[in-house]
């Protein structure tokens, strides 16, 4: 018998800046589910900063990030906000789809890099054209990977709403 969506996590894949933390942050808060985000618990683990980290490479952060996304499928019911990155490794897309009903957060890039200028902690999108060329190497990847492609240009009490509705 399949799952429902109302049994497994909520999953949130999408570019940096694209508002998934946001959207993980308040959802916790409506339906009372633990959130866990994805980067800090890389960051817990590395005992660093991600920028510190990523000064090892990127291969060392996504080794770490490839272990915390395993850790996490063991989880039963919650949201989580995950790192932009994760669908770069097919173990990772794994781990996600294990327990959980993945929501692609998609948003433009101009508004995500007006969003993110003069916050930018975020070392692989310090410049739009990075910014731009990885929305158009990934795009494709998100939509395929994900089980629902969730618009976020609009109010974001109506990105909420649509996630909602999946849920049931
Ligand atoms: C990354 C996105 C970041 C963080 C790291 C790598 C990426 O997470 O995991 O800097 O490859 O897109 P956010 O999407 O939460 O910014």
């Amino acid at each position: 018998l399949k799952e429902k969506n109302s049994e497994k996590n909520i999953v949130l894949i999408g570019m940096p800046g694209s508002g998934k933390s946001t959207i993980g942050r308040i959802m916790s808060g409506k339906l009372g589910l633990k959130l866990i985000d994805c980067d800090e618990m890389i960051e817990k683990k590395a005992g660093k900063s991600i920028s510190e980290i990523f000064k090892d490479g990127e291969d060392y952060f996504r080794n770490i990030e490839e272990e915390v996304l395993k850790e996490i499928s063991m989880e039963k019911r919650c949201i989580i906000s995950t790192g932009g990155g994760a669908i770069k490794r097919e173990e990772n897309i794994f781990s996600m789809k294990y327990n959980g009903t993945i929501y692609f957060i998609d948003r433009d890039v101009d508004k995500i890099y007006n969003d993110i200028q003069g916050n930018n902690h975020r070392p692989l999108v310090e410049k739009k054209e990075q910014l731009v060329k990885l929305y158009n190497e990934r795009k494709d990847i998100y939509e395929e990977v994900c089980d629902f492609l969730i618009d976020n240009n609009g109010n974001i009490d109506d990105t909420i709403n649509s996630i909602m509705r999946e849920e049931g």
